[in-house]
């Protein structure tokens, strides 16, 4: 079991980053998204699917519902799942992604909030909304693995809040060691007032497969390998965003990530308009630069239409690829994978191209612009932690 600390940030650092620029980047992917950042190839994620500034992905308008963190690259584990609260009626509008509609519990004294995360998932840390965060005061993050609503089954804290400070409307939490889980629960034990919160996101690694290099053991249909990684989330072949590989024997599908990252989780959308049974036992295999190592085999069982791969464990792979082992001649078809990770420990920038020097090199919510929630380590300094 973990104990933590964890840190408080403020979420106005963000904001210096935000410079509006004149160049934009064009659309692209799968029915032309907004993108960014170095060679355009990356998507933004905003609100109304706004353009995003182009250098950091950094949305006016915040981060659209789903995503989370610097450049709006993190994906939100608790959106849309199972939420409860001690008191009223609306613990969704917690998780729906929106940040102006907020729950407010009827009672003063012990309250909380809670969210079933659907899986057993790492969690790094989360940022809270709140139109009135004095009545956050005091509050805890914890982590459990029972679907429970006694906090003494959450026995992983998070996060015990013991600032005075005022604290601002959105609130960045970092639990100091990243726990595994499947629900969490914010509770406040004594605050004289009623607990309020219009969003919580939780960290879920960064999205680093979009656009990369893929390729498959064959084409059929026009399903070229590239559609998996496109953006395009539809399960219906008809709208041109799924692969497909002949039938053949161990049909297979990669993708390069163009630099070795640690992969926290993979989401695989399989196709709905037939076939969903295709993909069934398919297996996921890492490279670093040599050969694959599997790493997950889906049960045999009817695949759902999206499967979530979580609580990797943390292993590094620059290429990753999905297979049909079997003997029998198979097709492969994907409608989108979306890989989930960061950059490995003192490494950080968009493709981990430059050493940080984080107090804490596991650090796993920034890694883009080599910011340091936790500081500097030792003998480093400056806003980047750059300076020797
Ligand atoms: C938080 O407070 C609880 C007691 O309420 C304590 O058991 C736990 O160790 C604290 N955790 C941290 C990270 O401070
Ligand atoms: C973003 O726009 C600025 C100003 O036009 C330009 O200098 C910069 O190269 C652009 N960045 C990218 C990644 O295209
Ligand atoms: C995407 O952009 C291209 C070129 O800008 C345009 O021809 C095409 O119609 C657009 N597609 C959609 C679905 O908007
Ligand atoms: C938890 O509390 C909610 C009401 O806030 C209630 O609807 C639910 O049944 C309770 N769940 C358990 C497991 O006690
Ligand atoms: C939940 O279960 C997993 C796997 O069984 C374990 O690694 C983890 O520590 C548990 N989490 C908590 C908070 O007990
Ligand atoms: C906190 O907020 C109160 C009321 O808005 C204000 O009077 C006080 O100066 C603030 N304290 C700090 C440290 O900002
Ligand atoms: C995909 O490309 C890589 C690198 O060029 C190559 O090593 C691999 O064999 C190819 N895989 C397939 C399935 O064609
Ligand atoms: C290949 O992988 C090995 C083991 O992970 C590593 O030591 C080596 O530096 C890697 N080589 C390249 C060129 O990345
Ligand atoms: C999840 O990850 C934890 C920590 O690495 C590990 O102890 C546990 O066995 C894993 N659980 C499952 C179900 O894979
Ligand atoms: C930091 O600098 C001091 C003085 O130069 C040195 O003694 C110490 O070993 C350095 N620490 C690290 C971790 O490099």
């Amino acid at each position: 079991m973990h104990t933590a600390t964890a840190f408080l940030l403020p979420s106005t650092w963000f904001v210096i980053f935000s410079i509006v620029s004149g160049f934009e980047c064009p659309r692209g992917g799968y029915n032309n998204q907004t993108q960014f950042g170095p060679g355009c190839n990356y998507r933004c994620h905003c609100v109304a699917d706004a353009q995003c500034d182009n250098d950091t992905g950094i949305c006016q308008g915040g981060c659209g519902a789903g995503w989370m963190g610097p450049g709006c690259q993190y994906g939100d584990i608790a959106f849309k799942k199972r939420a409860w609260m001690s008191s009223n009626t609306g613990p969704d509008k917690v998780v729906d992604g929106d940040p102006s509609t907020c729950s407010q519990t009827d009672q003063i004294g012990e309250k909380w909030w809670r969210v079933d995360l659907n899986g057993l998932y790492r969690i790094t840390g989360l940022i809270i909304f709140s139109d009135n965060p004095d009545a956050l005061k005091g509050f805890k993050v914890r982590v459990g693995n029972v679907s429970s609503n006694s906090s003494a089954d959450f026995p992983s804290t998070c996060f015990n809040d013991s600032s005075n400070a005022n604290a601002s409307e959105v609130i960045t939490v970092l639990c100091t060691s990243e726990l595994v889980g499947k629900h969490l629960m914010i509770s406040i034990m004594d605050q004289q007032t009623k607990m309020k919160l219009c969003d919580v996101r939780v960290y879920g690694g960064r999205s680093i497969a979009y656009r990369r290099f893929t390729n498959q053991s064959s084409d059929q249909w026009d399903g070229v390998a590239s559609r998996a990684v496109d953006g395009g989330t539809y399960t219906s072949y008809e709208y041109n965003t799924c692969t497909h590989t002949i039938e053949e024997t161990s049909p297979r599908w990669m993708v390069d990530l163009a630099q070795v990252y640690y992969i926290s989780r993979i989401e695989i959308f399989n196709r709905q308009d037939c076939c969903e049974e295709r993909l069934a036992g398919f297996t996921i295999s890492f490279a670093t630069n040599g050969s694959f190592v599997m790493v997950y085999k889906h049960p045999h069982v009817m695949p759902a239409e999206l499967t979530d791969v979580t609580n990797m464990s943390n292993d590094k792979a620059r290429f990753i690829q999905i297979e049909l082992t079997d003997t029998s001649k198979r097709t492969l078809s994907l409608c989108e994978v979306f890989i989930y990770g960061d950059c490995p420990d003192n490494l950080c920038g968009w493709s981990c191209e430059y050493p940080c020097y984080c107090a804490k090199p596991e650090d796993k919510i920034n890694k883009i612009d080599g910011y340091c929630p936790t500081g500097c380590a030792e003998n480093w300094t400056g806003s980047k932690c750059d300076c020797e």
